[in-house]
């Protein structure tokens, strides 16, 4: 009879399980998950594959260097070039998903709801998300310097100025490991990566090669705080049941 009792408790345990997968998420814990989801999909798996193909850039440049002869193919280090646009683009874009959540549950919905959203404020919001994808886009695009340099001012500018919105979590009293300085930070790195890759390519005496492998190695250390500080903070900050 208690062997039949305990079966029968693990059964209804396991079945409670089962129900418990998402009814405990409302619509806006669903949405802030898309963010993290993207990022753990996407984004780290792209970060080891151009980190594997900057070691073998490096590598072999190394020992064409010192031997002549490498076993190492020409072709890594545009794999990591083509691979790093890519990283760029994901990048930039769950920041700006990651933004675009917060400012508008965080701030919208909750002033709309207090009858405080100031329309005209909202316009210029989103308008400014609509000028930093596109000044993003024709980042990608151009080809002269001077251009490069005026998409990726722009494209930086406009994610500060998002991230500087009411409604976005920016800690910044502990800046030091806060979420949002960290992805700031690497999307920063990641469009000034992009912007100097004929700078990197053209500069025979490797000032631009070793800066750019000094900067992205720093931003390596923040996508690791990126993991630690976004885990964290889905327990911290995001609703749950909302
Ligand atoms: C996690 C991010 C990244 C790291 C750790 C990284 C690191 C490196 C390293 C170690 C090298 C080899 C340097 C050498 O020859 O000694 C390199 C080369 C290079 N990287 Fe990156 N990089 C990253 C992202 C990017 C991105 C996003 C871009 C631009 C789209 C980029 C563009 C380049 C270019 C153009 C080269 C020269 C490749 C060649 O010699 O053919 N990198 N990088
Ligand atoms: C390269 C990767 C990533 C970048 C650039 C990035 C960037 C951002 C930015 C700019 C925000 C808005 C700041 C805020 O309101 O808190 C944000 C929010 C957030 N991110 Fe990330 N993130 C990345 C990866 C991750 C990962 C891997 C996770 C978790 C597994 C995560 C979880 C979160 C959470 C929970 C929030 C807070 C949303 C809220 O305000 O409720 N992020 N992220």
């Amino acid at each position: 009879m208690l062997l039949v009792m305990n079966s029968l408790n693990v059964s209804l345990d396991i079945a409670a399980q089962y129900t418990l997968a998402f009814t405990n998420l409302g619509t806006k814990d669903l949405v802030s998950l898309i963010h993290p989801a993207i990022a753990v999909i996407l984004v780290f798996p792209i970060i080891g594959i151009v980190s594997n193909f900057a070691w073998q850039t490096r590598q072999r440049r190394l020992q064409i260097k010192d031997s002549k002869k490498s076993k190492i193919p020409p072709v890594v280090g545009r794999e990591h070039v083509k691979l790093g646009r890519w990283l760029t683009a994901s990048v930039v874009g769950v920041n700006l998903m990651g933004l675009a959540y917060s400012i508008v549950y965080n701030n919208f919905i909750i002033n709309l709801k207090r009858d405080s959203l100031d329309s005209v404020q909202a316009t210029l919001i989103t308008l400014i998300f609509i000028a930093t994808i596109a000044s993003f886009i024709m980042l990608f695009r151009a080809k002269p310097k001077l251009w490069r340099g005026i998409f990726a001012t722009l494209s930086g500018m406009g994610l500060i100025i998002l991230g500087s919105q009411e409604g976005v979590s920016r800690f910044s009293d502990e800046w030091y490991w806060s979420h949002y300085y960290y992805g700031m930070g690497v999307s920063i790195l990641m469009i000034f990566s992009l912007t100097i890759v004929e700078d990197i390519y053209k500069d025979r005496s490797n000032r631009w090669r070793n800066a750019h492998i000094i900067l992205n190695c720093f931003a390596l250390l923040l996508f690791i705080g990126q993991g630690i500080t976004g885990v964290r903070d889905l327990l911290e900050i995001s609703p749950i049941g909302k």
